[in-house]
Parts: C-alpha cells; sequence; structure tokens
C-alpha cells in the first residue's frame, strides 16, 4: 500500500510537471508555432498584392513618433489569408543616422527598419482584443523578436504591461487603431 502511495504521488508530481508546459505551448499568445506560420502566411499573400517586398506599393511618408520609425507610411487594404479576409493595415518604420521624409521618399529601401503589420482576424480568435493579429517584420519577411527571443507575431503581447496590444489599446475610437 505504501508502494502504491507512493507511485501515485510520484505520477502526480510528473503531470503537475508535463501539464502546465503542454497548456503554455499551445495557448501562447504569441510567438508560437501557430502564430508563426499565421504570419508566414500573412507576408506571402502581402508579397503577391505588391505590399511588401522589393516592389511594393508605397504611400507618402510621414514623421513617426515612438516606438514605430522616425519617418513613416501605412497603407491598408483587405486581403485573404487561409480563407479568412480582414483589413490589414502596414506601417513601414524607417530610421537610421539622417534619415528625413525627402529622404525616404527618393528612396526608401536603405532606411526601412521593421514593417508593422495589423491584420483583423475572424471574430473569437481575440474577443478581448477586437480580434488584431500582430506581426513585427523585417525588410526580408523574417520576424523581430522580443527581449526574451520571442517572435513578435500573434497577439503580442497579450496580458503584458508593454507592448502591441497594451499600447495600441488606448488608441481613441476603440478598435485599437490610431489613425482613423
Ligand atoms: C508604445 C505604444 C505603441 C506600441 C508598443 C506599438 N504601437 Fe503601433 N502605433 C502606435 C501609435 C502612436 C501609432 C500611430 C502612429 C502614426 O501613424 O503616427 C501606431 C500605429 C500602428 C499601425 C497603423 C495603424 C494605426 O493604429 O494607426 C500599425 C499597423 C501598428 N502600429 C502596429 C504595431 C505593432 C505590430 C506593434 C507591436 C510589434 C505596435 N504597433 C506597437 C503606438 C504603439
Amino acid at each position: 500500500m505504501k508502494k502504491m502511495i507512493k507511485s501515485i504521488s510520484s505520477v502526480a508530481v510528473v503531470l503537475a510537471a508535463v501539464v502546465p508546459m503542454v497548456a503554455t505551448a499551445a495557448g501562447m499568445p504569441f510567438g508560437g508555432k501557430d502564430s508563426v506560420s499565421d504570419a508566414v502566411a500573412l507576408w506571402s499573400v502581402l508579397d503577391s498584392e505588391g505590399l511588401v517586398g522589393s516592389n511594393a506599393v508605397h504611400s507618402k511618408p510621414y514623421k513617426g513618433m515612438a516606438p514605430h520609425g522616425a519617418v513613416l507610411d501605412t497603407i491598408e487594404k483587405n486581403v485573404t489569408v487561409n480563407g479568412h479576409t480582414g483589413k490589414v493595415i502596414i506601417k513601414r518604420n524607417y530610421g537610421g543616422e539622417g534619415v528625413s521624409i525627402a529622404k525616404v521618399a527618393q528612396d526608401p529601401k536603405p532606411w526601412l527598419k521593421a514593417l508593422t503589420v495589423m491584420f483583423k482576424r475572424e471574430s473569437g480568435y481575440d474577443a478581448d482584443n477586437q480580434n488584431w493579429f500582430y506581426a513585427k517584420y523585417k525588410p526580408n519577411g523574417s520576424l523581430h523578436t522580443n527581449p526574451k527571443k520571442v517572435k513578435l507575431a500573434g497577439r503580442v503581447a497579450k496580458g503584458m504591461p508593454k507592448g502591441c496590444i497594451a499600447c495600441h489599446k488606448a488608441a481613441p475610437g476603440g478598435d485599437y487603431l490610431f489613425n482613423q
């Protein structure tokens, strides 16, 4: 009897150690496998729509503010990714020593630091936060990471005091957008 209790309790210990790990991997609000593959799918649609990549359309650059670039341009369109159609907003973030609106207007490429993107997902994707998917891409389409090396794609950074969601939540109008 004593032996059985001991083995039961060791099973419980093992389960306690494993279960939360599995739960976090599946329910990771951002940077997990699903979020990263969603970001890859979104980028390839943006690329085929001519919204990112070397021949991408640009809008007029304007003076930006932290945490986005010193110079920005923003475009939006409806796109379909994995069967879901929603609005995508692409903000190109420009920076570097000596950056200016005129220089970016003339030749944007050398100044492009990041593309921060919001894509309106199906309802239920993130009901607490207006169902936005966020991603921060490098100019080549790979993802930026946070200081803990977590990729910035998905519900970034849901439940945390800083990051895409925490800041965009404060935008006027209730849909997490500053430019509406
Ligand atoms: C500290 C606040 C803050 C954080 C953090 C932040 N943003 Fe923003 N974001 C802004 C502000 C302010 C604007 C409007 C800037 C402008 O166009 O002048 C903006 C604009 C945008 C826009 C254009 C749509 C809009 O709201 O006008 C996108 C897309 C965007 N951000 C994506 C992101 C992504 C993706 C992240 C996380 C990787 C992020 N943002 C993190 C403040 C923030």
